[in-house]
């Protein structure tokens, strides 16, 4: 069965980012001149993903509204000539019905928020992005080569990469063989160990296709890792009865639940730009460490 429904987890409150987020949903922060949120839908979209399901929470509106039609807007920039942007704005609309809302009523972790959409998704596979990461490639998008990776091996993959090994503490890390040059076989997986206790320094990072028998696990609702529901803990279930991959992707990754990730982000899109780039690179040249 393809591929056809992505959830994100969007419920979070942003507090690391606070006071931006006092009255803003984190994902709408911008990288160069789009909130995160839309990277990661117009990834899924790229990746041939017909149904967005968004799980949200209280204070989550403008989400809502930055993938609605804005009649306002529309109507300025039109009768002002300014075609581009009008049209930029409307592609932005997804076809009416193609996103699905659901609340996490209580911040009760990863795994719960993607529970929440249990009933949306139903009984097949499902992409789950997580927007805070960020994700450069020099090809295709990770999550469009990972649809063309799950229809090989029809199981569960999640996109990995090495970290530093004192950074274990903050990811999902993996016990894992390798399989062919950008594929790992899944042995066995804890969520953010102790440099000490983890098993490698391969992390899961934002990027998941699940087969719909994670349900079974995540509906357990056994709290793991910082008392938190994890994705990890039903993966790990996961793993008992059906194989996981992990695939390597060539790119670099940014963290932009974190402020330094966030401002790397910023500089590395901006530098994509050609109008941007020469400018942004004099400017840095100034500066002195
Ligand atoms: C989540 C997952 C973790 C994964 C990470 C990637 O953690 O629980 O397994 O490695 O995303 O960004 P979070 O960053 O939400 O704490």
């Amino acid at each position: 069965m393809r591929v056809k429904k992505a959830v994100f987890p969007v419920a979070g409150l942003g507090t690391r980012f606070l006071p931006a987020t006092k009255a803003m949903a984190k994902e709408m922060l911008t990288v160069v001149d789009k909130p995160i949120i839309q990277y990661a839908v117009e990834e899924a979209f790229d990746a041939g993903i017909e149904q967005i399901i968004f799980v949200t929470g209280r204070g989550k509106k403008a989400l809502e509204d930055h993938f609605d039609r804005s009649y306002e807007l529309e109507t300025t920039l039109k009768s002002k000539g300014k075609t581009d942007l009008l049209h930029m704005l409307q592609d932005l609309v997804p076809r009416t019905g193609t996103i699905v809302y659901t609340r996490q009523h209580d911040p009760l972790g990863l795994g719960h928020a993607i529970w929440c959409a249990r009933d949306i998704v139903g009984d097949e596979p499902f992409a789950v992005l997580l927007a805070d990461d960020m994700i450069q490639t020099p090809g295709k998008p990770v999550l469009a080569e990972m649809v063309e990776k799950f229809d090989r091996f029809r199981a569960s993959i999640a996109a990995v990469m090495e970290v530093e090994k004192d950074q274990t503490d903050k990811y999902g890390i993996l016990d894992a063989v390798s399989l062919e040059e950008d594929i790992v076989k899944i042995k066995d997986m804890v969520e953010k160990p102790d440099p000490e206790d983890a098993p490698s320094n391969l992390a899961i990072v934002g990027r998941y296709i699940l087969t719909p028998k994670i349900w079974d696990y995540l509906g357990r609702k056994q709290a793991g890792a910082g008392g938190e529901i994890q994705l990890t803990d039903a993966m790990k279930g996961l793993l008992t009865e059906q194989p996981i991959f992990g695939y390597k992707f060539k790119g670099t990754r940014f963290d932009c639940g974190d402020k330094v990730g966030f401002q790397m982000a910023n500089l590395a899109f901006s530098l994509e730009r050609p109008e941007m780039r020469g400018k942004l690179l004099d400017f840095i040249k100034t500066i002195k460490s």
